[in-house]
C-alpha cells in the first residue's frame, strides 16, 4: 500500500483549471518528490536545511500568486470565510516549515518519513480542497469575463 510519505502522484484531482496555479503546483509536487528521492539513505542535516529553505521560498512565492489572484477577482468580498481560511492555511504551512527549520538549526533531525508525510499530506489536502474552491471561483470569473 502507498504510504503518505511516498512520492505524490499527479492526478486530475490536483488540477484546478487555473493555468498559473496548476503550473506552480506541478513545480511544487516535482520539488517535493525530488526531495523525497534525495533524502533516501542516511539523514543529512545540511540537505534537510537546504530542502526546507528552497521549499519555503517557493511556497511563499506561490502563496503570493494565489493571494494576488484572490485580490484581483475579489475573493474576499464574495467568499470571506473561504478567503480567510485559505490565507490562514498558507500562514500555518509557512510557520510549520519554519518550525522544522528552527529545529534543524538546533540539531534536531526530522525523519524523511515524518517530513514527507507532512509535506505531501498538507499539499495534497490543500490543493484538493482549498485551492479547488479558489479555482472554481476564478474560472467562473474568467468565463463570465470572456462571455461578455
Ligand atoms: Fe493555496
Amino acid at each position: 500500500m502507498k504510504a503518505l510519505y511516498d512520492p505524490i502522484e499527479w492526478t486530475n484531482q490536483l488540477v484546478t483549471g487555473v493555468a498559473e496555479i496548476d503550473k506552480q503546483h506541478r513545480f511544487l509536487v516535482d520539488a517535493i518528490n525530488d526531495a523525497n528521492g534525495k533524502l533516501q539513505g542516511s539523514p543529512d542535516i545540511k540537505l534537510l536545511e537546504q530542502i526546507t529553505k528552497d521549499l519555503l521560498s517557493y511556497a511563499i512565492y506561490h502563496f503570493e500568486t494565489e493571494e494576488d489572484l484572490m485580490l484581483e477577482y475579489g475573493y474576499k468580498e464574495e467568499s470571506a470565510a473561504d478567503a480567510e481560511l485559505h490565507q490562514k492555511q498558507h500562514r500555518e504551512f509557512s510557520a510549520q516549515v519554519i518550525a522544522v527549520r528552527d529545529g534543524l538549526r538546533d540539531g534536531k533531525l526530522i525523519s524523511r518519513e515524518d517530513l514527507l508525510a507532512f509535506l505531501n499530506g498538507w499539499l495534497v489536502n490543500h490543493i484538493m480542497n482549498t485551492d479547488q474552491r479558489l479555482g472554481i471561483f476564478i474560472r467562473q470569473k474568467r468565463n463570465t469575463a470572456t462571455a461578455r
